[in-house]
């Protein structure tokens, strides 16, 4: 058999075939560059130059990673100011990505050739690009810089399209995670859509039930088709998370309907991703320390906080309240700020502290809002005493080393200064300030207030808005100064104390116990 022959014949066509498709893509590129030159802004969007190609170089671009194929997506590098983007191996990587997520999406059902799609955060648009080879023809890109000709410039909490416009929406490379305020995104997404069409979005996050429950909850008239993770094109990358969602014909927001659909207003069901953090808590402290001034700062050390257990991407805004606050760096800027982990979030900080002493250093703290007033269960003015701790120097007359607590029974004996001050509804006022899309971490330190205040939150739903909290609960305990005394500021046992933080378990609220 004369094998060098045969072989010789189909490498020598072979060559041929070759040249005549790089003559074809020679001809692409020069006229893709025509037309950009010439034709110039009339090459818009919605009509592309290199889409009105001959149908062969069109199937020839369709079809799998040949040396054509990756010649014709070259062709919008002619005439453009930066062309080194659309020869990059990255680029080339990235379109065969997206042209078989797409593909396999078409094959699911969740996106068809006839689908007006979007992809939206795409900085250069190959996902655009990937739509429109594998046919989905009505498609653009959205960013905040624009990318001729793939992709318009407009900002993701104003899409510049009309309400119920789009079939398909993308969201693609992990650029969600990256979003600052991605409630205003979702909102758009979600309002651009047209009822039963598709949203995919590709994730780095959202791998823990926390964050991908906090993902979900951004797109609120939306429900969950599918999730799963697929590989990804990028080795920074390997893998990535695809959520299929699609929106509702009606519009419900189905966290109101959990608010307010049982019998009582204000009970909040606590999902079970929240109930799984509880779970993983440090144990409470179950016996009454004897060196409750040694045993509950240590416990510190132990605390397990939320961001170390979930990732807490996706909310809307990240909130510290501080119940109690005192001077800034006592709990605030000593622990808060340099302590807490905040994976890389700001904070927006609430100070609320009745005593006077501490507001002037307030003013000038930037991102932290002081509210003067004690928070109380209901608005009204109370009187307070302000006390000392037994045993501290009286010598210092200003106000600042006392805390205040209020005066709940009148008859109760009492030598130290007292004060008026106006109390406010706390609860009403968290239930305004923060919503169940907000991250809120409190800390409450209120003088035995907590037993009044806690069941407040409870009563008023308020309780469900809080993600952690850190509470010290004040009871008679053992004193430093004097052995075998207890404490007289103070009614409540340490088992009272015990069971406050129990049933806030029970009831889903990550709570730690604060010194
Ligand atoms: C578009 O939708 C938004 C919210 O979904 C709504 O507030 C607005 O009134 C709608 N606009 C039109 C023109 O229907
Ligand atoms: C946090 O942000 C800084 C600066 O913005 C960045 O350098 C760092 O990599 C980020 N860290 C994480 C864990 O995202
Ligand atoms: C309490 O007072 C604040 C500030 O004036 C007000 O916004 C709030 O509605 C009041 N709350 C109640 C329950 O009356």
């Amino acid at each position: 058999m004369a094998t060098d022959s045969t072989a010789g014949k189909p490498s020598f066509l072979r060559n041929i075939l070759a040249r005549v498709l790089l003559l074809g893509v020679l001809i692409v590129v020069v006229r893709f560059a025509y037309v950009v030159t010439i034709a110039g802004e009339s090459c818009t969007v919605g009509e592309f130059c290199f889409f009105s190609l001959p149908e062969n170089l069109n199937i020839v671009a369709g079809t799998a990673a040949s040396t054509a194929n990756k010649a014709v997506r070259v062709a919008p590098a002619a005439g453009h100011t930066r062309p080194d983007i659309y020869t990059s191996k990255d680029w080339i990587k990235a379109v065969h990505f997206y042209s078989s997520t797409f593909q396999r999406l078409i094959s699911d059902g969740f996106l068809s050739p006839n689908s007006k799609s979007l992809c939206v955060e795409t900085p250069i648009g190959q996902d655009v690009f990937a739509l429109k080879e594998i046919g989905v023809k009505d498609s653009k890109g959205v960013y905040k810089k624009a990318s001729k000709p793939l992709v318009i410039g407009a900002k993701g909490n104003r899409l510049p399209f009309d309400n119920e416009t789009f079939d398909f929406v993308f969201s693609g490379g992990g650029a969600f995670d990256k979003v600052s305020r991605p409630l205003d995104l979702a909102s758009e997404i979600a309002r651009t859509m047209k009822p039963e069409g598709f949203v995919v979005v590709h994730t780095r996050a959202a791998k823990d039930t926390y964050s991908f429950n906090s993902l979900i909850d951004l797109f609120n008239s939306c429900k969950v088709i599918r999730s799963r993770e697929i590989d990804n094109y990028d080795s920074l990358m390997p893998s990535i998370r695809e959520i299929v969602l699609q929106k509702k014909r009606k519009f419900l927001d189905h966290r109101e309907e959990e608010v307010s659909g049982g019998n009582s207003v204000n009970k909040c069901s606590v999902p079970g991703h929240k109930r799984e953090l509880v779970r993983n808590a440090e144990p409470l402290i179950i016996e009454e320390p004897l060196k409750p001034w040694i045993t509950l700062k240590r416990n510190v050390q132990k605390v397990k906080y939320l961001p170390s257990m979930a990732d807490i991407s996706f909310r809307n805004r990240y909130v510290y309240v501080d119940v109690g606050a005192r001077s800034y760096g006592s709990s605030i800027g000593s622990w808060f700020r340099k302590q807490y982990p905040k994976q890389n979030r700001t904070f927006d900080v609430y100070a609320i502290e009745a005593d006077r002493t501490f507001h002037e250093e307030y003013k000038l703290k930037k991102r932290v809002t002081l509210l003067p007033y004690a928070a109380w269960v209901r608005n009204e003015t109370l009187k307070f005493e302000i006390n000392r701790d037994p045993g501290q120097d009286v010598q210092d007359k200003g106000r600042g080393m006392g805390r205040i607590q209020p005066v709940a029974k009148s008859d109760r004996t009492f030598e130290g200064e007292m004060d008026e001050i106006d109390g406010f509804d706390f609860a009403d006022w968290l239930k305004k300030t923060v919503t169940k899309r907000d991250f809120v971490v409190m800390k409450m330190d209120v003088e035995g207030t907590e037993f009044d205040l806690i069941p407040r939150l409870f009563e008023t739903g308020a309780i469900c808005f809080i993600d952690e909290l850190f509470l010290e609960c004040h009871y008679n305990r053992w004193q430093r100064c004097c052995p075998g005394e207890r404490s007289p500021k103070y009614e409540k046992t340490y088992d009272q104390c015990l069971d406050l933080f129990t049933s806030l378990r029970k009831s889903g609220v990550l709570v730690h116990q604060w010194w």
